[in-house]
């Protein structure tokens, strides 16, 4: 292997930016070239390709987002664009690429892979968690401290006016942010994709706090919660159930995918690249890294995408000891 490349695909998530920095210098640091590939698997269709070296990624560790953007396209579903996408990274003479994105990204890396016999490494970057062979995904840890940071100032209101309030966490179909966030934050409740607690219980539950003297209260909402209501709807129903309650809602939606890495991030993303490189140049392919038990460990490429990373169901009884 002589040209490693990197994209970025998915939604973006902090972090994304220290594993290209990771991936580029490991490869300066063991002598082979590596280009980037603008916004993830559309650039590779249409050749959007640049040059890097350890010096293009000076002072990118600590920023947000991706500097070599990110899509997701609906072309390289098609045989056709996966074609054009392989005939520009044999143009290039690219012999491995590193994928940096979540299971969707996998899942065409895992296609292309078995098309063409391209090697190909994961590195697992979403801010959902939702990836099975690592306990964190890049950007997760960011995401978590952005989504508290704003709940504890939603707290502030909550508690002047002695309000209720609904604040919906990202997460479409996992509830790692939520559940985690919803902890970290003193929440109330959480309402999470994975497990359906009832509506009545969120009622019972707000009358009994309300009963033992709390005043305010937060209810931190998945955006893929199993209560079949979206977080206005859950407002309405509470407000029509329990008219003593002031109730608000607050939708944190994309900030919580933007921002400064945290430390957390940078160091896992540092970790996680230079594996990532490091097994291309063993020969090996199909793999994603990730951490387990605090080392970085390589996991089948479909076993992650298919294999599911279980929620923590003892939180969920942490959070409810926390609520008497
Ligand atoms: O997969 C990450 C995620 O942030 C989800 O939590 C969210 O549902 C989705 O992306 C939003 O996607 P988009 O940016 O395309 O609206």
């Amino acid at each position: 292997i002589k040209k490693i490349a990197v994209l970025t695909s998915g939604g973006d998530s902090p972090g994304m930016n220290a594993a290209i920095r990771s991936v580029v210098r490991t490869c300066a640091f063991y002598k082979i070239a590596s280009v980037g590939i603008y916004r993830g698997y559309q650039g590779m269709i249409e050749g959007d390709f640049i040059n890097l070296n350890a010096r293009s990624v000076n002072n990118i560790i600590n920023k947000g987002g991706t500097i070599l953007k990110s899509a997701r396209s609906t072309e390289f579903r098609t045989e056709e664009g996966r074609r054009k996408a392989y005939k520009h990274l044999k143009e290039n003479e690219i012999d491995a690429l590193v994928v940096i994105g979540g299971d969707g990204s996998f899942t065409g890396g895992v296609v292309f892979n078995q098309e063409f016999n391209f090697p190909i490494v994961g590195i697992p970057g979403t801010i959902d968690n939702d990836i099975y062979g690592t306990t964190h995904t890049l950007g997760f840890d960011t995401a978590l401290n952005t989504a508290v940071e704003a709940i504890d100032k939603i707290r502030d209101t909550a508690s002047s006016h002695n309000r209720l309030f609904f604040v919906e966490v990202m997460g479409r179909d996992a509830g790692f942010i939520a559940l985690n966030a919803g902890v970290g934050a003193g929440a109330e409740e959480i309402l999470i994709p994975e497990e359906d607690l009832g509506l009545d219980r969120m009622l019972d539950s707000l009358k009994a706090s309300r009963k033992s003297g709390k005043s305010s209260s937060i209810v931190v909402v998945a955006e893929g919660d199993k209560t079949g209501k979206n977080v206005f709807e859950l407002a309405d129903y509470v407000e029509k159930n329990l008219p003593e309650y002031d109730v608000r809602v607050s939708v944190l939606g994309h900030m919580q995918r933007g921002g400064s890495p945290s430390c957390f991030d940078r160091v896992l993303a540092s970790r996680l690249g230079v594996k990532a490189v490091e097994l291309l140049l063993e020969g090996k392919t199909n793999l994603m890294v990730g951490l387990v038990n605090n080392k970085i460990k390589p996991t089948d490429l479909e076993k992650a995408i298919k294999g599911h990373h279980k929620i923590d169901t003892e939180l969920l009884r942490v959070s409810d000891i926390m609520s008497t």
